[in-house]
């Protein structure tokens, strides 16, 4: 497939994000959500010396990169991306600051979403699917189709937010089975009281739930945050941008943490652990409203740099 990058995903906070990763001009970046490669493309074009290993767990997103000695493209999960970067830069057993700048802007794109077959969109009809690469742990159908009703519940409950998950689970299992997204959209509406339809799509979370639970997206985020810290040279970035709270609580989180002077327990009289800071907290940056305008589904990101220090 040789789709333009804006057909194929149009990048958010672009300018930010490659004005972020300047320390990273001369070296190593990795660009864990491959994509459209939009950000790619820009970092290449703004520092001719940058060299960029691009990750992506969609195929279809890897027959994206371009042919450009100075990018490499991976298949695969940036939760492993220390073995990735040993594979690639051959600097085994020990990647510790060997990158000198990670991105990552999470979820789908927009060619996943607007492609019915993926399943993504409870627009077009297609099969409840889901998966963002073939390491997905399940495809939404089998959740919705085989998990309990409290299970179900539970699920949409913790990665939608949903207050509607009980009701909507019960409603889901008496419809089982079901064979695809517009007939799971409808189920879905109609198990929620007529007043909140109102404010937005009623199956956005319940969506929002599946996918992140087929993909285990919030444990690749844990893991890849750990893997893009430790790989961080001194003095390197990480830029991460999430599109709604529970990615984002996870990234501001381990970003505060990092950047902490003192882990002690709360209550110590004294600091006692002697702990140095290993991230500085360098911001956090939205998409400006001319950005929002011009693509809509910028609306929700929110980007937050950090930096490596010295430890
Ligand atoms: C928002 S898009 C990235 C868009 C890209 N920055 C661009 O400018 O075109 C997210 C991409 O990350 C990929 N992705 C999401 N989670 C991933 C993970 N854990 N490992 C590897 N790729 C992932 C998705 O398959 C999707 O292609």
């Amino acid at each position: 497939m040789d789709q333009t990058t804006s057909s194929y995903h149009q990048p958010v906070l672009l300018i930010e994000c490659v004005e972020a990763l300047a320390p990273a001009a001369f070296g190593v970046i990795v660009d864990g959500t491959f994509g459209g490669g939009g950000h790619t493309r820009a970092l290449l074009a703004s520092y001719p010396e940058v060299r960029i290993i691009a990750i992506d767990r969609d195929p279809e997103a890897l027959a994206n990169v371009p042919s450009d000695p100075r990018v490499h493209g991976v298949l695969g999960n940036f939760s492993a991306m220390q073995r990735i970067v040993n594979d690639e830069l051959g600097a085994a057993p020990d990647t510790r600051g060997s990158v000198d700048g990670v991105l990552l802007d999470l979820g789908v794109s927009s060619h996943q979403v607007d492609t019915a077959e993926r399943g993504f969109s409870y627009h077009r009809s297609g099969p409840i699917d889901m998966r963002m690469g073939a390491d997905a742990p399940a495809s939404a159908a089998d959740l919705v189709n085989t998990l309990g009703p409290n299970e179900l519940r539970d699920l949409i409950r913790r990665y939608g937010e949903e207050r509607f998950a009980g009701r909507i689970a019960e409603a889901i299992v008496a419809a089982r089975p079901i064979h695809t997204t517009t007939e799971l959209a409808a189920v879905i509406a109609n198990a929620v009281p007529a007043a909140a339809r109102r404010g937005g799509h009623p199956a956005r979370k319940t969506f929002q739930a599946l996918r992140i639970a087929a993909n285990a997206e919030l444990d690749a985020l844990s893991t890849g945050l750990e893997a893009a810290i430790e790989l961080l040279r001194p003095g390197g970035r990480l830029c991460v941008i999430a599109y709604h709270s529970l990615e984002d609580r996870i990234v501001k989180r381990r970003i505060a943490r990092g950047a902490a002077a003192c882990v002690c327990p709360p209550g110590l009289p004294i600091c006692a652990c002697g702990n140095e800071p290993e991230l500085e907290e360098l911001g956090r940056i939205r998409p400006t409203s001319v950005e929002i305008e011009a693509n809509p589904r910028a609306r929700s990101a929110i980007l937050r740099i950090a930096g490596k220090v010295a430890v």
